[in-house]
C-alpha cells in the first residue's frame, strides 16, 4: 500500500505516468465516472482549507466515488483529546483513502504508519504540500510542454510556506532549473533548502526587490505571507504587503512567462493582473482536481 506524503515518494518516470493519465482524464470524463464507484475518500482536516479539501472531494466525485470527513478539528474527536494515530485507526474502518491535513509537521506521516489505508499528505504545517506540488506540475507541463529549463522566482513567504518547500524539492530532479528566490530577509527559505541546492549544485539567487529580476523570469511563484505561522501579528502587518504584482511591475516580463500561485490570495497580486494571458493561478486550480484524480486513482490501483 502507498501514501502520498512527499512529492519525492514518487519517481519522475511515476510522476509521468500520473500527469499523462490526468490529461487523459481532463480531455475523456466520461471513461473515469465510474471508476472510483462504492469508494470511500475520508478528508480530514485539522486547518482550514477551501481549495485542497473540496477539490479532493470533487476530485472523488468525478471519479463516481463518495467522499465523508471533517472540515476543522473543533468538530472532530481532537477535540476530546484523541491521537492521530487512533482517528486514522478508526477512519481506516470507514474510507478507502483519507486525505489529511494538521497543523502539525509530520501528523499525517504519525497517521500513515498507523493506517491501513492510502494516506495523502494535503498539508503538514510549515512543511510540505506534496498535492499542491503536483498541481504546479501538471500546470506547468500542461502549459509549458515540459518541467526543466526554467528560470523559476519564487516570491513572497519562502519561510513558512509550505507549497514552496515541496515545489523547490520536487524542481531540483529536473534538468536546468535555475532558482530566483524572492523574499523579505526575515522570510528567507530555510537553510535547509539552500543547503540541499548547494549539496546538488543548483544554481540559485536571493533577492529581495522584484523587479530586478522580473525579466529572466520563465516562472513566477507568487505566494502569501502566512500569517497563521507567525509569532506576533507585528510582525505579519510589517511584512503582510511587501509584494504586490501588478500591471507595472509585469511590463518588462517575458511574454510567456506563467505566473503561479497556490491560492488563496491576499494582496500579493492585484486583480489587474487576473485578464493577463500570463496568469495561470485559476487554471492552476483546475489542474488541481485532474491530479487528485489520477492520484487517488493511483494509489487506489485502479489504473
Ligand atoms: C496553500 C496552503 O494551504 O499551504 N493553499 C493551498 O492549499 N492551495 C497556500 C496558502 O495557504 O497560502
Amino acid at each position: 500500500m502507498r501514501h502520498l506524503m512527499n512529492p519525492l515518494d514518487m519517481t519522475t518516470e511515476e510522476l509521468d505516468r500520473l500527469f499523462d493519465l490526468a490529461n487523459d482524464m481532463e480531455q475523456n470524463m466520461p471513461k473515469y465516472a465510474h471508476l472510483c464507484e462504492g469508494k470511500k475518500l475520508a478528508t480530514c482536516f485539522y486547518e482550514p482549507s477551501t481549495r485542497t479539501r473540496l477539490s479532493f472531494e470533487s476530485a472523488m466525485l468525478n471519479l463516481g466515488g463518495s467522499v465523508i470527513g471533517f472540515s476543522d478539528a473543533g468538530s472532530s474527536s481532537a477535540s476530546k483529546g484523541e491521537s492521530v494515530s487512533d482517528t486514522i485507526r478508526v477512519i481506516s474502518c470507514f474510507a478507502d483513502i483519507c486525505a489529511m491535513r494538521h497543523p502539525k509537521e509530520g501528523a499525517p506521516m504519525v497517521a500513515a504508519s498507523k493506517s491501513t489505508i492510502p494516506v495523502i499528505n494535503a498539508g503538514d504545517g510549515g512543511h510540505q504540500h506534496p498535492t499542491q506540488t503536483l498541481t504546479d506540475l501538471l500546470t506547468i507541463r500542461s502549459l509549458k510542454g515540459r518541467l526543466g529549463n526554467f528560470t523559476v522566482g519564487l516570491c513572497g513567504d519562502l519561510k513558512f510556506g509550505r507549497t514552496v518547500h515541496s515545489l523547490i524539492e520536487a524542481l531540483v530532479r529536473y534538468e536546468g532549473i535555475n532558482f530566483i528566490f524572492i523574499s523579505p530577509p526575515e522570510l528567507k527559505v530555510p537553510d535547509y533548502i539552500t543547503e540541499h541546492l548547494n549539496e546538488l549544485q543548483i544554481p540559485y539567487k536571493e533577492v529581495i526587490k522584484l523587479e530586478d529580476c522580473m525579466p529572466d523570469l520563465d516562472l513566477l511563484y507568487m505566494t502569501r505571507v502566512q500569517r497563521e505561522r507567525f509569532f506576533n501579528e507585528e510582525d505579519y502587518v510589517r511584512l503582510k504587503d511587501f509584494y504586490i504584482l501588478n500591471k507595472q511591475k509585469l511590463s518588462t516580463a517575458k511574454e510567456d512567462m506563467l505566473i503561479l500561485h497556490p491560492l488563496p490570495r491576499v494582496n500579493e497580486i492585484s486583480v489587474e493582473v487576473d485578464d493577463d494571458p500570463r496568469a495561470a493561478y485559476f487554471k492552476q486550480v483546475q489542474y488541481g482536481v485532474y491530479v487528485r484524480m489520477a492520484l487517488i486513482a493511483t494509489l487506489l490501483e485502479l489504473v
